[in-house]
């Protein structure tokens, strides 16, 4: 271990051990181990080298979901086989969402068939107790157990608060890993609370430990822990198809992090005394990781100019959404939908004397136009967002999270107004 972290062990378990680290108070040190557990550790084997294929796989996953904007514990690598994350108070349940049937769920269901398919996804909480294998728990149970961690008692409102994250973090993880031709099957996850801000955050790991992968949607050609499970045998050549298995996904993760798609927002206002409103179109854009180039351009006193300027977006390949802001006659929105192929979004920026009139230019179109109007110039980045999300998982991640925390954020002000209240 590097000099300073001091090897006061906070932790260890069948997989990793926990180390505090002294001048860096708040954080904590995740050290895998090279050992692979199966059946709660009935069968054990030392693994050469699934240690760092583990921390590659979770280091990446945990970026993932970072820069799309979901709560974690991670902070950043350390080594080849260590990451340092928030200290936390570990909630003792795994939370497991499923988008297709198998496994245990078949033993716990009979007569639902493999391939079963969940929209929307099923949700099950597992309650960490190796002495008991790990019983199935409702919602009820996790109540009634009124755990209290790093001083936040776990109720209702920090159950939902995972249960719906759970669900935003599979579905950026499907939506990442579809890129890659490859279903995310299933997934189990554990929340802790951050012992220093007291927020549910997902913390442990993710690796092939963690979710069912199959590539192409075909079973036979899963990349996960059940291969382990299932040897019959553990002979060496067995183990390093095993292995084999865990280097396809490490590999595979990191491309996770990589959009598939490019793309960039160009704004053309009428005029430079609409640049404050563009500047909020960009600074939104920027947030979604969207390029975003301002121009100046009249449709009505200079068209030549407006088209010379659409022919030279169209024409380097680049996939583009324009938003066209204008003033009083908004002409640069309908003549720019008229001539591109490409989604022009009106944004006129609307003032209090004439807006009620002025908005009529955006909204009423000759026929054959598809352009569509958004005033607030948040929304209209957010919208061409949307449009890039259907091909860039990337932004479609930064979206998914975007909505989990402004969820989150109503369900805690009103808890916080509900104590305050009584
Ligand atoms: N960020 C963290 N802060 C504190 N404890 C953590 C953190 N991440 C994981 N842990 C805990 O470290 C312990 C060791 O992990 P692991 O080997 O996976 O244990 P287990 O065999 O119980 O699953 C677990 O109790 C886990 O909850
Ligand atoms: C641990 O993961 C990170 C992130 O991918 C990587 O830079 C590092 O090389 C990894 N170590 C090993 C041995 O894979
Ligand atoms: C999670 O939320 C869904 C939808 O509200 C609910 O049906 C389900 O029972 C919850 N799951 C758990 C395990 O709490
Ligand atoms: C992706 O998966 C499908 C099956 O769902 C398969 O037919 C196809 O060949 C795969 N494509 C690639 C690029 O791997
Ligand atoms: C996948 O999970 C296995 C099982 O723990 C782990 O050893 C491996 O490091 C992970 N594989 C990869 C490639 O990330
Ligand atoms: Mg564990």
């Amino acid at each position: 271990l590097p000099p300073h972290v001091v090897q006061n062990k906070l932790n260890e378990g069948k997989t990793k051990q926990i180390f505090e680290l002294v001048d860096e108070p708040g954080l904590v040190l995740v050290q895998s181990k090279d050992q692979i557990t199966a059946g709660n550790a009935v069968r054990k084997d030392q693994m050469e080298g699934k240690a760092a294929i583990a921390n590659k796989t979770t280091s990446c996953v945990f970026k993932l979901l970072q820069e799309a904007g979901i709560n974690t514990a991670f902070k950043k690598l350390h080594s080849d086989t260590a990451f340092i994350a928030a200290h936390c108070e570990m909630i003792p349940i795994e939370w497991v969402c499923r988008r297709i049937a198998t496994g245990s769920f078949l033993k716990r269901n009979p007569g639902v068939k493999e391939g079963f398919r969940f929209s929307p996804l099923k949700m099950e909480m597992f309650f960490k107790d190796d002495a008991n294998n790990d019983p199935q728990w409702s919602e009820e149970q996790l109540l009634e157990a009124k755990f209290t961690l790093a001083g936040l008692s776990i109720g209702q409102c920090e159950v939902d608060v995972m249960n719906r994250s759970t669900v935003a973090i599979f579905e950026i993880l499907e939506k990442a890993w579809a890129t890659q031709n490859c279903t995310l099957v299933d997934m189990k996850i554990e929340f802790g609370v951050n012992v220093r801000t007291q927020e549910i955050v997902l913390a442990d790991v993710i690796d092939n430990d963690s979710w069912r992968l199959w590539p192409a949607g075909d079973r036979s050609q899963q990349k996960d822990k059940q291969v382990y499970r299932d040897l019959k045998e553990v002979t060496p050549e067995a183990m390093q198809m095993v292995k084999r298995n865990f280097e396809w996904v490490s590999e595979r993760v990191q491309l996770l992090l990589e959009p598939q798609a490019s793309g960039r927002v160009v704004v053309l206002m009428g005029s430079t005394s609409d640049m404050a409103h563009c500047e909020k179109i960009r600074k939104a854009c920027t947030s979604f990781g969207i390029p975003c180039i301002l121009r100046v351009t009249s449709a009505h006193k200079g068209p030549d100019e407006t088209l010379r300027i659409k022919a030279q977006y169209e024409g380097d390949g680049t996939p583009t959404v324009f938003v066209a802001v204008a003033g009083r006659s908004n002409g640069l929105g309908p003549v720019m939908s008229g001539n591109t192929a490409y989604p022009v979004i009106n944004c006129p920026p609307i003032t209090p004397d004439w807006g009620a009139q002025d908005v009529w230019s955006s909204l009423r179109m000759p026929s054959g136009l598809g352009c569509s109007t958004i005033l607030s110039p948040e929304a209209a980045a957010q919208f061409a967002a949307q449009i890039f999300g259907l091909t860039n998982h990337v932004v479609w991640c930064k979206l998914r999270a975007s909505m989990l925390n402004t969820w989150v954020s109503l369900k805690l002000a009103d808890q916080k107004l509900q104590a305050c209240t009584i």
